[in-house]
C-alpha cells in the first residue's frame, strides 16, 4: 500500500496544464504515493449545477492531503447565465468551490509565501522574503450576504444601529449587505499561528494588516487578540499597520517586513501584492491549511485567458508541491524539488513568458524534472 493518499484536483483553464506538471515531477521525484483525481469547476457547474459535486468531497475525506490546480469563479449573474435549461430554473446560486473547500475542512491559514528568487530577472527585488497569514475562513468571505435585504434584517439592524437609517432611502432590493464576521477563536488562531511560525523559524516581526480606525469593531477585535497573543513572544516585534498604507509600503520597502497576519480579504489582497513582488503569480504557492487537513494550491487562478496554450509557468505549482511535500512530512523529496526548482531559476535558460522566455508548460516541467 502507497504511504501516502493525495488528492489532485486539475480545476479549471490552466490549472489542469500546471496539474500536469507538477504529476511529472512527482513522478519523478518517487513519493511513495497513491494519486485520485476528483471533480471540481466550471465543467462541473455547467453539467450538473455543482462545480464542487459531493463525490469530490467523499474523495477528499479519504485522502491525506490535496493538491488543487485552479477553477474559475464568476459572478453570480454570470455564473446563472452559463448553466443549461434544465437546470436554469433550479435557482441554484454559484459559490467558489476552493472557498467552500476552505470553509467545508475548516482550513483556517492561508499560508503564502512570498520570497525573492535571483534569477528572475524581469521582477527581482533583493532581500524579500514575507510570509503571509491570510485567515481563511472568515471575515469579508464568511458568505453571509442579503440581496434583497429581507425586511425583518432590515428592521432588526435599524434597531440596532442607528447608521442603518441614513440608507432608508434604498428599498431592499437596491440594498446589499456582505457581513465582515469575524470570531475570537478566528481571529486568535490566525494570530497564534503566524507567531508560532516565527518563532519556529527564527523570524523577527509579526505586522497585523488591519483597519480598526475604521472598521472599529471587526477590526478592533482582531487587534485586540493580536496583542493578547503576542504577549506570549516578547522577543518577537509585533506591531499593526491599516491596510491602505501597507500596499505603499510593501512596495516601497518590502525588505523591512517578516511575517505578515491579515483577515481574509486583508489577506487576499496583499498576498497579490506580495506575489508580484517576487516575481508574479507565477511563482506564487499557497497551503490552505487546518489542524487535520490541507489543499495546497498555486495563488493565481485558471487565467482562462492563457487556457490551453501551454504558456502558464507551472512553477506556482511546483513551489505548492514543495509546500505540501514539506507538510506530509516527505521532506527529502520537498528538499530535492525545492532546490530543482531554485536551480532552474537560477540558470535562467528555461523561462516561461512572464519570464520573459518562451518556454512552454511541459518544458519548464521537463526542465524541473531533469534538474531532479
Ligand atoms: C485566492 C483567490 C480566491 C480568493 C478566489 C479564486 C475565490 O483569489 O486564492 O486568493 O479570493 O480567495
Ligand atoms: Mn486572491
Amino acid at each position: 500500500m502507497a504511504k501516502y493518499r493525495i488528492a489532485i484536483l486539475p480545476g479549471d483553464g490552466i490549472g489542469k496544464e500546471v496539474t500536469e506538471a507538477a504529476m511529472m515531477v512527482l513522478e519523478k521525484i518517487g513519493l511513495n504515493a497513491e494519486y485520485l483525481y476528483g471533480d471540481i469547476g466550471w465543467e462541473f457547474w455547467k453539467k450538473e449545477g455543482d462545480a464542487l459535486p459531493e463525490r469530490t468531497i467523499d474523495l477528499l475525506c479519504s485522502t491525506d492531503v490535496c493538491l488543487f490546480g485552479a477553477i474559475t469563479s464568476k459572478t453570480t449573474d454570470e455564473a446563472s447565465q452559463e448553466l443549461g435549461p434544465s437546470l436554469s430554473e433550479k435557482g441554484l446560486k454559484y459559490n467558489s468551490p476552493i472557498i467552500r473547500l476552505r470553509q467545508l475542512f475548516d482550513l483556517y491559514i492561508n499560508l503564502r509565501p512570498c520570497k525573492a528568487f535571483s534569477g528572475n530577472l524581469l521582477n527581482y527585488r533583493e532581500g524579500i522574503d514575507l510570509v503571509i497569514f491570510r485567515e481563511n475562513t472568515e471575515g469579508l468571505y464568511s458568505g453571509v450576504e442579503f440581496h434583497p435585504v429581507p425586511l425583518e434584517v432590515r428592521r432588526i439592524l435599524e434597531e440596532y444601529n442607528s447608521n442603518m437609517k441614513r440608507f432608508s432611502f434604498a428599498g431592499n432590493e437596491e440594498t446589499a449587505i456582505s457581513l465582515r464576521l469575524v470570531t475570537k477563536k478566528g481571529c486568535h488562531r490566525i494570530v497564534k499561528k503566524a507567531f508560532e511560525y516565527a518563532k519556529q523559524f527564527g523570524r523577527k516581526r509579526v505586522t497585523l494588516v488591519e483597519k480598526a480606525n475604521v472598521l472599529r469593531e471587526t477590526g478592533g477585535l482582531m487587534v485586540r487578540e493580536a496583542r493578547e497573543v503576542a504577549q506570549a513572544y516578547p522577543d518577537i516585534i509585533f506591531d499593526v499597520a491599516n491596510v491602505d498604507a501597507m500596499t505603499m509600503w510593501l512596495i516601497k520597502n518590502p525588505e523591512q517586513y517578516d511575517i505578515l497576519v491579515a483577515e481574509n480579504l486583508f489577506g487576499d489582497i496583499i498576498s497579490d501584492l506580495g506575489a508580484q513582488l517576487v516575481g508574479g503569480l507565477g511563482f506564487s504557492a499557497s497551503g490552505n491549511i487546518g489542524d487535520r487537513y490541507a489543499i495546497f494550491e498555486p495563488t493565481h487562478g485558471s487565467a482562462p485567458k492563457y487556457a490551453g496554450l501551454g504558456k502558464a509557468n507551472p512553477l506556482a505549482m511546483l513551489n505548492a508541491t514543495v509546500m505540501m511535500l514539506e507538510w506530509i512530512g516527505a521532506l527529502d523529496c520537498a528538499r530535492a524539488l525545492e532546490r530543482a526548482v531554485r536551480q532552474v531559476i537560477i540558470q535562467g535558460e528555461v523561462r516561461t513568458y512572464d519570464m520573459g522566455g518562451k518556454a512552454s508548460t511541459t518544458e519548464m516541467a521537463q526542465a524541473v524534472v531533469k534538474e531532479i
